[in-house]
């Protein structure tokens, strides 16, 4: 059953939509109005992680991120709407992540979204995460697209074009392992604790950078993909030839590790740049690039792809922390611009492991896959 969409009428006027997350390792819930001259007010915004949950298995179990979502959302969304200072009757749609994720953890926001639509008689807006974090700039700036983005998390490695709300261009993603993945599994390694970017980080920060040679991934191989578990691979070799390591050790295979991701994002990014300012010769400079996702809270990530941009012409957007990482503000914001273009789904929305935001990419390069098989990220 689809429930109504809103009237033209209703496209003019504010719009107010509850937004629900819960594809991985974050429950968040969160309020959005989009007022009728375009601009976006955020009235509730609550996040709830689960890090000391995972801590002990050194990355995100399932079964626990399912469970924890399943009995924190209930409460996150009573916040939320107290937050806003609003009733569900004051909602115009309830938006849910259904996907890609785990399947477990999706279920516990799509399933909450259903509920409440169904009792408040609101439509449902399932939403892709990776749309979510398409958008996500666009909560705190009012950029115009088309714009380039990369999105470096534990969960995904991709640069994609978003070209308008809707219209989605892959150029690449990662053909293994994510960017995130790689800092957290050498970090684990190392014996440096769950999440393990920011500690690695830490400790790069007094390393030798150039110390350990570390190999450049997909090395004149054409295109935009990504590939890092063959930098992961060679950093647990080198680790494993160590013996007693000293903190300078580790250190310095820290920060090399650090810079031959950065460098490897760097790279690809370049590319990316260059096609999408061929592709958008029109586009008023400088041309933006958004970089989203927990890994853009890497300095050294973050300068490489600042300077990668300033020589292309364009220049980096990083979203503030908050919107950057998992949360629902972005879900609900593709969930009021869905809404304003009357695109709601049924109660038999599917919650989805596997949903490319581009389909015809995934189409054209199976590789990339929607289906069960094919890379997580
Ligand atoms: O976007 P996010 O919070 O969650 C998802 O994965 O969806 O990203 C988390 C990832 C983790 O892999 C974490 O280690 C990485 O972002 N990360 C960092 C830093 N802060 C977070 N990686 C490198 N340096 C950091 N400072
Ligand atoms: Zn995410």
């Amino acid at each position: 059953m689809d429930l109504a969409p809103p009237s033209p009428q209703a496209q003019a006027c504010a719009l107010t939509v509850l937004g629900l997350e819960s594809s991985c390792d974050e429950t968040a819930a969160a309020i959005l109005r989009r007022a009728p001259d375009g601009r976006i007010e955020v009235l509730a915004d609550r996040v709830l992680g689960q890090t000391e949950a995972h801590a002990p298995f050194g990355g995100v179990v399932p079964e626990i991120a399912a469970r924890a979502h399943a009995e924190a959302m209930d409460g996150l969304v009573i916040e939320a709407l107290a937050e806003a200072g609003l009733g569900i009757a004051d909602l115009d749609g309830i938006a849910a992540t259904s996907g890609p994720g785990l399947i477990g953890g999706v279920m516990a926001a799509l399933m909450t979204a259903k509920g409440l639509a169904l009792g408040a008689g609101k439509p449902l807006i399932a939403v892709n995460h990776l749309e979510g974090h398409a958008l996500s700039p666009r909560i705190s700036d009012p950029l115009a697209f088309p714009y380039l983005l990369l999105l470096v998390s534990g969960g995904h490695t991709q640069l994609l074009i978003a070209e308008d709300v809707g219209v989605y261009h892959r150029l690449g993603s990662t053909l293994d392992d994510a960017a995130g993945e790689a800092f957290d599994k050498t970090a684990k390694v190392m014996g440096l604790g769950f999440p393990g970017g920011p500690a690695l980080e830490r400790i790069a920060a007094t390393g030798d950078a150039t110390r350990f040679g570390l190999p450049v991934p997909l090395k004149g191989k054409p295109g935009c993909d990504f590939s890092f578990a063959g930098l992961k691979t060679a950093a647990r070799q080198i680790w494993d030839t160590l013996e007693n390591p000293t903190d300078q050790d580790k250190a310095d295979l820290a920060a090399s590790m650090q810079a031959a991701i950065a460098r490897a994002l760097a790279r690809r990014t370049r590319r990316a740049l260059t096609v999408f300012a061929e592709r958008y010769p029109d586009t008023p400079r400088p041309m933006s690039l958004v970089v989203a996702g927990g890994v853009a809270a890497n300095k050294a990530v973050r300068g490489a792809l600042e300077a990668e941009a300033e020589a292309a012409g364009f220049r980096l957007i990083a979203p503030p922390m908050k919107w950057c990482t998992d949360n629902a503000a972005m879900i609900a914001l593709v969930g009021i611009e869905k809404l304003a273009r009357g695109q709601v789904d049924g109660l038999d929305a599917p919650a989805r492991a596997r949903w490319p935001l581009d389909g015809a990419s995934a189409k054209a390069d199976p590789a990339i896959g929607s289906g069960r098989k094919g890379p997580k990220a």
